[in-house]
């Protein structure tokens, strides 16, 4: 931990930060049920004990050059960097003059170090069926697909846009692009066709890969048919490849669209992995933010593999007889660093599942930690919500002892969500790495090591190497035990973002505005006097719905551009499962009736523009907004009529909520 006491210089408040730290931390949980590793784990991890942890951290943020070379070099460069970091705030060049070929350090390497015959992917689709590819198999396939990337005219930056299922193919895609240097944008399997147009507008991408469909609680997916909608009006695509996975019924449009396994048999199984530059554009992963549209997150080559590969070791102190789970979709960030990119780099065995929890029934999970002996599980508190919801019943039908430790990411745990987790899941012996990070950071930033952190219910505990967090308030000054601020980072990391694609003005705005050469990471936090991060939730526009972000703009702008409504405000209502729930006020032209049948038709309407998880759960019609005198919604005072304090509201009947608005007004606030 870093102890630098002096104030960081604040830039001129954000626009997109409207909410003071103060605001958000008017009930403070103190939690006082502290879990130590056991002897026996410590003893056998990485990083045993805490004056290990306090030792190497202390030692990487004195000297981080000296420790991410360390890390750095325990990956295969074809050329070694000249300088490990080249920092001009906010840009950063990690490893710089060196080379480095992604996918042969996930893949090849392992061909040589005793593990080619070992499971890389074994993977379970959602009807029952299952795949296992070694590390040998996967070196094939993705040497394949590489060619027939190639073959298609793909060249090193191109973009390659891909929109699959839960399938190795989606891995194999990943990996084949990092092969030859093209740039993959992963597209999450549930947005829809707008949502693929928005995104391969915005990253110009070339190639498509997709499949015909997918299978999702027991029905298609027709993911081929979205890309058709989307690409009706692209200029940019000149060819989609398509992975036959379902054999539904797709349409193949001659000269653009060609077959998966057509191509592979056409091509040669040889394609060397060729060094990059480290600074060499590997993925843009699309994310909410506070306004407008989503933001193309940039992550290059050598420093977010480096990042990747150190966390997946010693956050889950990963070991070659593991058989590790993460169960995210590869369709966001923990996909990518911690299905792909962590996991394989370490040589890691790694199981994929296709589809949902409750398919068939509510313990698929657990049948299959059970059959596959899954030793270390990675999920998400809103998953473990709903199968606290299902029942003990279908957990205690399965022998869940093979699992050593347990993951969550995405969202604050519960405590008593993560207290289940520890007893039901596991057995009070595994410990719990609660992880914070985000699609921005490419890998880890704080969270306990295994062997190592006494964890609290609920927080993420401590920062990883290297990275030197802390909490500011408004003025930038470092707030003391207790007190609530903006979580931030001081320090360049090496699996950081470089920029957002294609807008570097809104890189610089949205994550370096708010403090001079400081990462505002967008999320209020406290620490205990132990120093453990506790972190509160987003402080800008940004809802967590099931653990994925959602911008509140993205969805208004979604409603506003159905024929009936005029103006809409979207707000975040805490929900048991989803831990936020979409809200949405909504004021309709003249001439539209505000009654279920309209809000059945937004709620549609919705789902088609970005997909199904951006739905609002409630819509609310009301005369008028509240707004500020410059004509900003207050949202702040919407959170509050949501959350049952200002106005009971009935979803059929207009609300009148122009009265809040001049309440606000003669009290002379005019924030948001
Ligand atoms: C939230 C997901 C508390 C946070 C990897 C962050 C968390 C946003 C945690 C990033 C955690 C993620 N505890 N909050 N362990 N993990 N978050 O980009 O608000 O989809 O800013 O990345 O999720 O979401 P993203």
């Amino acid at each position: 931990m870093s102890t630098k006491k002096s104030a960081a210089k604040p830039v001129k408040r954000a626009a997109t930060q409207p909410v003071t730290a103060k605001d958000n931390f008017k009930s403070m949980l103190i939690e006082n049920r502290v879990f130590k590793p056991s002897a026996e784990f410590s003893k056998k991890a990485r990083i045993s004990s805490m004056a290990q942890y306090k030792r190497m951290h202390a030692e990487s943020i004195k000297t981080p050059d000296k420790f991410w070379a360390r890390e750095a070099s325990e990956l295969f460069w074809q050329k070694k960097w000249k300088k490990v970091l080249e920092w001009k705030a906010p840009f950063a060049k990690w490893f710089v003059g060196g080379s480095i070929n992604v996918s042969e350090n996930c893949v090849d390497r392992h061909l040589t170090n005793g593990r080619k015959n070992k499971a890389a992917i074994i993977w379970e689709g959602e009807p029952g069926d299952s795949r296992t590819l070694t590390y040998q198999q996967l070196h094939h396939e993705v040497c394949k697909f590489a060619n027939v990337l190639k073959s298609h005219g793909v060249k090193p930056k191109d973009r390659v846009l891909i929109y699959m299922p839960m399938v190795p193919e989606a891995a194999i895609a990943m990996l084949a692009c990092a092969r030859i240097g093209a740039t993959h944008s992963v597209v999450f399997g549930g947005f829809s066709s707008e949502s693929i147009k928005d995104r391969l507008h915005d990253c110009q991408a070339k190639i498509v890969v997709t499949a015909d469909g997918g299978y999702r609680r027991g029905s298609l997916v027709a993911l081929k048919k979205n890309v058709d909608e989307a690409l009706r009006d692209s200029a940019s695509v000149e060819r989609v490849i398509v992975l036959q996975r379902t054999k539904q019924e797709v349409t193949m449009q001659d000269g653009r669209d060609f077959w998966w396994h057509t191509e592979c048999s056409k091509v040669s199984a040889a394609c060397p992995a060729k060094g990059f530059d480290s600074e060499h554009p590997l993925y843009i992963l699309y994310t909410s933010g506070s306004t407008g549209k989503p933001k193309g997150i940039l992550h290059t080559a050598g420093g977010y593999l480096t990042g990747t590969y150190c966390t997946s070791k010693y956050v889950f102190d990963l070991r070659d007889d593991d058989i590790y789970w993460c169960t995210a979709d590869i369709g966001w960030v923990t996909g990518h660093s911690y299905i792909v990119y962590g996991p394989l780099a370490n040589g890691a065995t790694v199981v994929m599942y296709e589809g949902a929890p409750n398919w068939p029934e509510p313990d698929r999970f657990w049948d299959i930690i059970a059959r596959l002996r899954v030793t270390i599980l990675y999920t998400a508190p809103t998953a473990i919500r709903a199968f606290i919801k299902w029942g003990d019943e279908w957990v205690k039908k399965h022998d869940l002892s093979s699992l050593r430790l347990l993951g969550s990411v995405g969202e604050p745990i519960n405590p008593e969500a993560w207290m289940w987790y520890h007893k039901m899941i596991g057995g009070g012996r595994c410990p719990i790495v609660d992880t914070f990070w985000q699609t921005e950071t490419g890998a880890i930033m704080i969270s306990p090591l295994p062997g190592a952190t006494p964890t609290k219910p609920g927080t993420a505990t401590l920062p990883f190497f290297g990275i030197d967090a802390a909490i500011l308030d408004e003025d930038g000054k470092e707030v003391g035990p207790d007190q609530g601020g903006k979580l931030v980072v001081r320090k360049p990391w090496p699996s950081m973002l470089r920029t957002i694609f294609g807008d570097t003005e809104r890189y610089k705005s949205a994550y370096w505005g708010t403090y001079k050469g400081i990462y505002l990471a967008g999320d209020g936090a406290r620490r205990d006097k132990d120093g453990n991060f506790w972190i509160v939730g987003r402080l800008d526009d940004v809802l967590n719905v099931s653990g994925h972000r959602l911008g509140t703009a993205e969805v208004e702008s979604a409603l506003v551009s159905h024929e009936a409504v005029a103006e809409a405000a979207v707000v975040g209502r805490p929900d048991e499962i989803k831990g936020q729930a979409v809200v949405a006020f909504v004021t309709v032209k003249e001439g539209y009736k505000t009654d279920a049948e309209l809000i059945k038709a937004l709620k549609a309407h919705v789902g088609k523009v970005i997909g199904a998880i951006a739905k609002p759960d409630d819509i609310r019609f009301t005369g008028a907004l509240p707004k500020t005198r410059s004509g900003k919604i207050m949202r702040r005072l919407l959170k509050e009529v949501v959350s049952g304090g200002l106005v009971k509201g009935d979803t059929s009947t207009m609300e009148d909520l122009s009265v809040l608005a001049q309440l606000a007004a003669s009290n002379g606030k005019d924030d948001e």
